[in-house]
């Protein structure tokens, strides 16, 4: 049985991939600091699959902790890091406690890796890298532009960083994916995202208004150059994104991959305004969301959305699940959890 090792796998994303990979018999443990996720999503985990993987609380900033932690722990067959800070906001309010948890955690793991020589990484990047791309869909190859804030800035580092260690580590690979809007939850509802404290993203802004602990939802920006004036983004279901996790971990292991470094969109390949997000929101839970339509949330592009061709070609990976699909298992998540009938 394949060994993975899952960095924030108590988190959104990690918590969703934690499920795919026990589901595909893969031998799963997860390290956290528990600074944005809680511990409970272990019996969630294995209320689903039947398995609680192993878990240690480690502070991958602590470079004691983490190379204690490996000095034990270091027959994983991969590595999936997804720990890191992802409010874009915060990041620009307090962006050195951004690089130091986002890069040193990345560079405390790197050089365990190299240590016990585990070949494979793959790493949670961000189509943030784009910025606005000039071309749509934006493909891999279209240019890094300069980030917007100190979190998009890590993404960018942090591929470089991975591309300069695999450079001089030619034995180790790595597949960075590139993730577009991340959405929705399990079809369980046993697990979701679960922001704590205010939400900083589109949806679970939405639902913490439809549950009623937000009073109203603010849509930024109604003047962009879109249909309905709201900006556009690639929404994918987090189930779908956690299955890209497995194609990737499996081409790494059965060194299927074309260079050591490589990156792939993981998108839908289709873009949505935010205001088809709400209506869509609307039309499958029966809900009326209260909104209003404000100005824009600096910072914010105008649209994006991914050529995943690449991913097709190469994972044999294309989203599946639709944005309707998405939209109610994320509403699915936040009834069970805030006990709404
Ligand atoms: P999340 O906050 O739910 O999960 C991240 C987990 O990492 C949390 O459980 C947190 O406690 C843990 N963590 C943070 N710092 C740590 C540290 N120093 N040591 C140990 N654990 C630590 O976020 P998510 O949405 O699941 O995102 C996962 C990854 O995907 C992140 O790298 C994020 O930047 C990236 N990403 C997310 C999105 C998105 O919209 N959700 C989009 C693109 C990329
Ligand atoms: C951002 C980052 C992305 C990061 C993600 C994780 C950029 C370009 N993208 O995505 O890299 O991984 O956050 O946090 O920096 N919106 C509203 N009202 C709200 C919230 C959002 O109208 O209350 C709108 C936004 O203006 C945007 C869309 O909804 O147009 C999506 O916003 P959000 O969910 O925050 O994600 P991004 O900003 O696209």
């Amino acid at each position: 049985m394949k060994k993975i090792l899952i960095t924030g796998g108590t988190g959104y994303i990690g918590s969703h991939t934690a499920v795919e990979l026990i589901t595909e018999n893969y031998k799963v443990h997860i390290v956290d600091n528990l600074s944005n996720s809680k511990i409970e999503v272990l019996s969630d985990i294995q209320k689903i699959t039947g398995k609680k993987p192993c878990f240690d609380k480690i502070d991958l900033l602590n470079k004691k902790e983490t190379d204690d932690f490996f000095k034990i722990n270091n027959d994983f067959d991969a590595i999936i890091h997804f720990a890191a800070y992802k409010a874009v906001g915060e990041s620009v309010a307090k962006p050195l406690m951004y690089y130091r948890n986002n890069l040193n955690s990345l560079m405390n793991i790197l050089s365990n890796m190299q240590k016990y020589n585990i070949s494979n990484f793959v790493f949670s990047s961000s189509c943030t890298v784009y910025g606005q791309p000039d071309m749509l869909p934006v493909t891999e190859s279209s240019p890094i532009k300069k980030a917007d804030s100190p979190y998009g800035n890590t993404k960018q580092i942090a591929e470089e960083i991975i591309n300069d260690f695999l450079n001089a580590n030619k034995q180790l690979k790595s597949i960075s994916l590139r993730y577009f809007n991340p959405i929705g939850a399990h079809e369980s509802a046993h697990i979701g995202e679960l922001p704590i404290g205010m939400p900083n993203n589109l949806v679970p802004f939405i639902t913490q208004t439809a549950a009623g602990i937000r009073k109203q939802l603010k849509i930024f920006g109604t003047d962009y150059n879109t249909s309905d004036g709201t900006a556009i983004r690639d929404y994918i279901h987090v189930v779908d994104l956690a299955q890209a996790h497995i194609l990737a971990v499996r081409r790494l292991i059965k060194n299927e991959n074309k260079n050591n470094s490589e990156f792939f969109n993981i998108g839908t390949g289709k873009g949505n305004s935010v205001l088809e997000l709400v209506n869509t929101f609307e039309k499958v839970t029966g809900l009326k969301l209260n909104y209003i339509l404000t100005k824009r949330r600096p910072g914010d592009i105008e649209k994006v959305w991914a050529d995943t061709s690449l991913a097709y070609k190469e994972l044999k990976w294309k989203a599946k699940r639709t944005l309707a699909n998405a939209l109610l298992s994320a509403w699915n998540r936040e009834k069970i959890y805030r006990g709404i009938k």
